[in-house]
């Protein structure tokens, strides 16, 4: 009897011991810190110190943020970042990682992976192939999420919040690009050169101002978009060589559909009969795919090749439109090769890896 009152005493304190330390941790929560990436980490002797300290300069720390393209922030812009820096901790972090290196918690579960914004590259863009993303596009992607993938959409967060945390994600991919560039030319020339920095900082933060002047406007008027376009798109679709890539039914399932993207995770031609386009539904996100290319996937941009005949990427939109739309329309059609995780499935081998992934519950 004595014992057990013992114990519940004994558990009864642990138990409060516990609660107080929770509460007393909150109070005293740590800092929010940012860390150098693993490739800096691991370069010789003082180059990671030096790195550290030129991106600091530039993109301030994690409690005074700035951007690399305008230097230190004034008061407003400062309070602006730090509220999407709130913002981002509380609904972005998980996926996308304290440093916006696609490696937050629940990254390792998702297929495709959550975005790594410190390679300053970004898929749904309206500005030419290789370009940054102007701050409407990311807005965009957030109010939108990315159909089909695990990105949520935002479209009730108030605009204030999207704006904030929007402008916090270029600082994040600013500052990890930069740190990313310092490192690949240390790596290459085994030492840190102080007098390369300023062409490193000046690059990084052009690139994002020049997007803002640079979007794609349609080479011809958006035209009504009739059965007689989706039979032409569909003949371009298979001479243009789009169906190398998608399948000629669109399905994706090729041989050639098989690579791997920019932050070397594989990934395979969408399947567009799933009828879930990432990068928006309207014709004129399609017609920028199409003319844009997707930045960091092998989905090349078609504005040379089809700069003479501008009607033709209307038409491709139109197929593109009424494939995605067959599913929806009560079509049976078998699932594409839509789940390009890594299998050790020779190229060419016909067996579905997705029938795999069903089997084992995916
Ligand atoms: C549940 C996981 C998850 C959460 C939460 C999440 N994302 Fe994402 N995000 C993703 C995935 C996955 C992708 C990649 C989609 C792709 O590659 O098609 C992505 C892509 C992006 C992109 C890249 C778009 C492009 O053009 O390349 C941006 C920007 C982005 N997310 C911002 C955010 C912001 C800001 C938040 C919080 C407000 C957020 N995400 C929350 C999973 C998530
Ligand atoms: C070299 C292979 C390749 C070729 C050629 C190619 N694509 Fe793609 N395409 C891809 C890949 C890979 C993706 C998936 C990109 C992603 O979201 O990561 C894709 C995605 C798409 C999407 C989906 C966009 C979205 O918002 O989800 C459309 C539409 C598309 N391609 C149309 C075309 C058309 C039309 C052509 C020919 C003019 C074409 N593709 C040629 C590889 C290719």
């Amino acid at each position: 009897m004595f014992h057990m009152q013992l114990v519940s005493g004994g558990l009864r304190s642990v138990l409060l011991v516990a609660i107080l330390g929770i509460a007393g941790g909150c109070e005293r929560a740590e800092p929010l810190q940012w860390e150098s990436a693993a490739l800096i980490k691991g370069l010789p002797g003082e180059i990671p110190k030096q790195i550290q300290e030129v991106v600091v300069e530039h993109s301030g720390t994690a409690a005074r943020p700035q951007l690399v393209s305008q230097g230190p922030p004034t008061f407003d812009f400062s309070l602006h970042l730090k509220h999407g820096q709130e913002v981002y901790m509380r609904r972005c972090v998980q996926c996308h990682g304290v440093m916006g290196d696609g490696n937050g918690p629940s990254a390792a579960f998702l297929y495709p992976r959550p975005r790594d914004y410190t390679r300053g590259i970004f898929k749904f863009t309206s500005t030419p192939y290789g370009g940054k993303p102007r701050r409407a596009d990311l807005l965009d992607t957030l109010r939108r999420g990315v159909t089909g993938t695990s990105m949520p959409e935002f479209r009730l967060l108030p605009k204030k919040d999207l704006e904030a945390v929007v402008d916090y994600v270029i600082v994040l991919s600013q500052r990890g690009e930069l740190e990313y560039q310092l490192g690949m030319e240390a790596q290459a020339i085994e030492e840190f050169d102080p007098e390369s920095v300023p062409d490193f900082v000046s690059d990084v933060g052009r690139r994002w101002d020049e997007a803002e002047s640079t979007l794609t406007q349609p080479l011809s008027p958006q035209p009504e978009l009739t059965p007689e376009r989706v039979a032409l798109g569909r003949e371009a679709f298979l001479t243009k060589g789009c169906s190398k890539c998608h399948g000629e039914d669109g399905r994706g399932q090729t041989k050639d559909n098989i690579g791997a993207d920019s932050w070397g995770h594989p990934t395979r031609a969408a399947d567009l009969t799933s009828g879930m386009l990432r990068g928006g539904q309207q014709p004129i996100d399609i017609y920028r795919r199409i003319l844009n290319g997707i930045n960091g996937s092998p989905m090349p941009g078609f504005s040379s090749a089809l700069q003479s005949e501008p009607e033709t990427i209307w038409n491709l939109v139109s197929y593109v439109l009424h494939v995605s739309d067959r599913r929806r329309a009560g079509e049976i059609i078998p699932a594409g090769l839509v789940k390009p995780f890594a299998t050790s499935q020779p190229v060419g081998d016909t067996t579905d890896p997705a029938a795999d992934a069903d089997a084992s519950g995916q």
